[in-house]
């Protein structure tokens, strides 16, 4: 049985090593466990971890609020344990906890390229919004 459940800092390590291997991770910022744990400080409830009786992280999911917009990031299976509806329970899980928190409307950033994950994206009732372009410009 795979449980869901807030990531710790005691997570942290577990949960760098999964994004090496199974996480979307071209053209973004690379990871750190500061920015993670930071994270967990600000808010407990954002990063979820998908962890097997066994104890092993093996799927993630950061559902961010900023009190204003929802956002989804760092959705991630293992590969030993894909296409067995892990990522819809994340996902589930994630919408809950932002509608709860005022959440009108929620999205997540997709590779062009990332076929998988569009797949994911779009049997969940997600589609893209083609009229608009992040715009970014790093600043630290
Ligand atoms: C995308 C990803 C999170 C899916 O995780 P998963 O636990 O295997 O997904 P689920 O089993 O919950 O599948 C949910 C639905 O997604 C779609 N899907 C998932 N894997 C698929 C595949 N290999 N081929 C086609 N559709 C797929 C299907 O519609 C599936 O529903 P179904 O099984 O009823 O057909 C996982 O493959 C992954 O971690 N990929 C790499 C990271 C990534 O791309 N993340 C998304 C970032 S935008």
């Amino acid at each position: 049985m795979i449980e869901l459940r807030p990531a710790s800092v005691a997570d942290v390590p577990a949960l760098m090593m999964l994004w090496e291997v199974a996480a979307e991770n071209d053209s973004r910022p690379s990871d750190s466990s500061a920015k993670v744990e930071a994270l967990i400080a600000r808010d407990p409830d954002a990063c979820t971890v998908a962890v097997t009786a066994e104890g092993r992280v093996v799927g993630s999911l950061i559902s961010g609020w900023d009190g204003w917009r929802a956002h989804l990031y760092r959705l991630a299976v293992h590969p030993d344990v894909r296409r067995q509806g892990l990522a819809r329970r994340l996902l589930a899980h994630a919408e809950t906890r932002l509608v709860a928190l005022g959440a009108g409307r929620i999205d997540a950033m997709v590779l062009e390229d990332n076929d998988l994950g569009q797949q994911l994206w779009k049997s969940s009732g997600y589609a893209p919004q083609p009229d608009w372009r992040r715009w970014v410009r790093p600043v630290g």
